[in-house]
């Protein structure tokens, strides 16, 4: 057992953890954070995407006990964000999800995507979202959804 003290989503968190318990783990079971979603839970399939220190990763893989000290972000902490509003009505408008298993975390690599330009055309969006797997919609509505929120975040001026 370690102890850990990390920021999630804002607030700070103080818990025992078991070694090998991962963060996605943690947020789900420990803090009730049930929408960061475990699929394949090796690592594949990006449903478990989570922001450490504001960068994307697989939350299925990586040891909640490794992220002493860090700043945890999950899909919860950005339901007032104004650019994860945009991404949110452009997955709606442009049919970027069926059953929404996967929605959590191509929402969170969307807005990564986006805050690093490099959602400039859908060849570029599909390069970057490749480390996400939908098993239902197929990708043309996401790539569509990502495509339409890097431009109406443009054009909104919204804080990146
Ligand atoms: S559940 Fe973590 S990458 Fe698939
Ligand atoms: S919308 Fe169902 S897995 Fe992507």
């Amino acid at each position: 057992m370690n102890t850990l003290s990390i920021t999630l989503n804002g607030a700070s968190v103080d818990a025992n953890v078991e070694e090998r318990t991962s963060i996605a783990d943690f947020v789900r079971d420990g803090r009730n954070l049930t929408g960061t979603h475990l699929a394949c839970e090796h690592g594949v399939c990006g449903a478990c995407t989570i922001l450490v220190d504001g960068a994307p990763v697989r939350g299925c893989i990586t040891f909640a006990a490794a992220l002493e000290g860090r700043d945890v972000k999950t899909i919860e902490a950005f339901a007032d964000d104004p650019l994860m509003e945009i991404i949110r009505e452009s997955f709606s408008a442009a049919h970027g999800l069926q059953c929404g298993f996967c929605t959590p975390g191509m929402l969170l690599t969307a807005r990564d995507i986006i805050l690093r330009d490099r959602a400039r055309s859908p060849e570029e969006i599909r390069q970057e979202l490749s480390g996400n797997i939908c098993r239902c919609t197929g990708y043309a509505g996401i790539v569509a959804a990502v495509q339409l929120a890097a431009e109406r975040a443009r054009r909104a001026g919204a804080p990146q």
